[in-house]
């Protein structure tokens, strides 16, 4: 019998659909590494979200390892080619969540410009009315620039278009035709950071991202400027912003992701009266759930039945 274990938490659609097809399925969010050390071996697939890292040990531990299915987009917690070098497949879902994803960005965005967490404090928890304390800016007349012109960078763009922003974007990879295509403007990095009011990062985080908002980068934004993250942590030198933020260097940001997660109770972003934080919220809709669940389920059940995987 085909066994799958599924290490973080998947939409039961998924489960549902793995079971329907003849594997044995068994559904462990065990935080504990050795356990997953030590029961790995068991399995002829592992399904997994962002919080299981699959790195050189666990891939050697799976001795009967087919495939490894990631739930979403990000594949930066598993070891791609130490799994490739061991002849496991790794799958993801790289379409399930984009529209979620844009979204989150676009509601961070949102709630940091108009100081929503903060009004939402006052009035509700302080029983507050302070309708002075809580001047916002308007997003509509502003610029935007997109770190990543990717499926939810376009995503991205096509909304704050609808919104009445003009939109610029970083991106090595994406032709000026296709940037003109989505009414966006390609830029280069630096001249980019200095030119927007909205920053928001939509790149992946690879050896090459790492720290591609340093503080040098960052130093570049206007004081009037507002970053959003809804990518990944490492992308952002959350030192560097933290320091940014406090010294008033960036009008404020709006994070979902971070270097380490979960967020250490140290992290200097915590109590900056200019930040905006979600617990990596970005995919975090039924809709994309589900989505990302059955494609994982029929992606890992067409590798495990020698067909080639769609997204791999
Ligand atoms: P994608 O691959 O479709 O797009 C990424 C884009 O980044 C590509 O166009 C690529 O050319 C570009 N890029 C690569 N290197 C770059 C660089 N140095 N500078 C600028 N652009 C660069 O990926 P996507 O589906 O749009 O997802 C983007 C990232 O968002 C994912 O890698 C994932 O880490 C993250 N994500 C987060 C959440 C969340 O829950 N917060 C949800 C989904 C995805
Ligand atoms: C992704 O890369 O898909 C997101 O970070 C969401 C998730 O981890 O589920």
């Amino acid at each position: 019998m085909t066994r799958v274990l599924v290490a973080d938490p998947l939409d039961e659609a998924g489960v549902e659909r793995l079971r329907q097809a003849g594997a044995e399925v068994d559904v462990r969010h065990d935080p504990d590494r050795a356990a997953l050390l030590a029961r790995i071996g068991e399995y002829d697939a592992l399904v997994v979200r962002s919080e299981t890292r699959v790195d050189a040990a666990v891939l050697e531990a799976g001795k009967r390892l087919r495939v490894v299915g990631r739930a979403g987009t990000g594949v930066d917690n598993i070891d791609v080619e130490a799994a490739t070098r061991r002849g496991v497949v790794v799958v993801n879902t790289p379409e399930a969540n984009t529209v979620a994803a844009a979204e989150h960005a676009l509601a961070l965005m949102l709630a940091v410009a108009r100081r929503i967490p903060w009004a939402h404090h006052s009035l509700a928890s302080e029983r507050r009315w302070e309708r002075h304390r809580f001047m916002g800016v308007q997003l509509a007349g502003k610029t935007l620039g997109l770190v990543g012109l990717g499926r939810i960078g376009t995503e991205v763009a096509r909304r704050a278009r609808a919104m009445g922003m003009t939109v610029v974007a970083h991106d090595p990879y994406v032709t000026g035709e296709r940037a003109a295509q989505l009414g966006v403007e390609l830029m280069d990095l630096d001249p980019m950071l200095e030119r927007c009011d909205f920053v928001s990062i939509h790149c992946p985080l690879t050896p090459r991202t790492r720290h591609l908002l340093d503080a040098s980068r960052l130093a570049r934004l206007r004081p009037t400027a507002y970053l959003v993250n809804c990518a990944r942590g490492g992308i952002v030198d959350e030192a560097a912003l933290a320091r940014a933020l406090a010294q008033g260097r960036l009008a404020g940001a709006a994070l979902d992701v971070y270097e380490t997660e979960p967020l250490p109770a140290d992290s200097p972003l915590f109590g900056l009266p200019n930040v905006v934080m979600t617990p990596h919220l970005g995919a975090s809709t039924r809709e994309a759930q589900a989505s990302a669940a059955r494609t994982v389920a029929e992606e890992v059940l067409r590798v495990l039945s020698g067909e080639l995987p769609h997204s791999a």
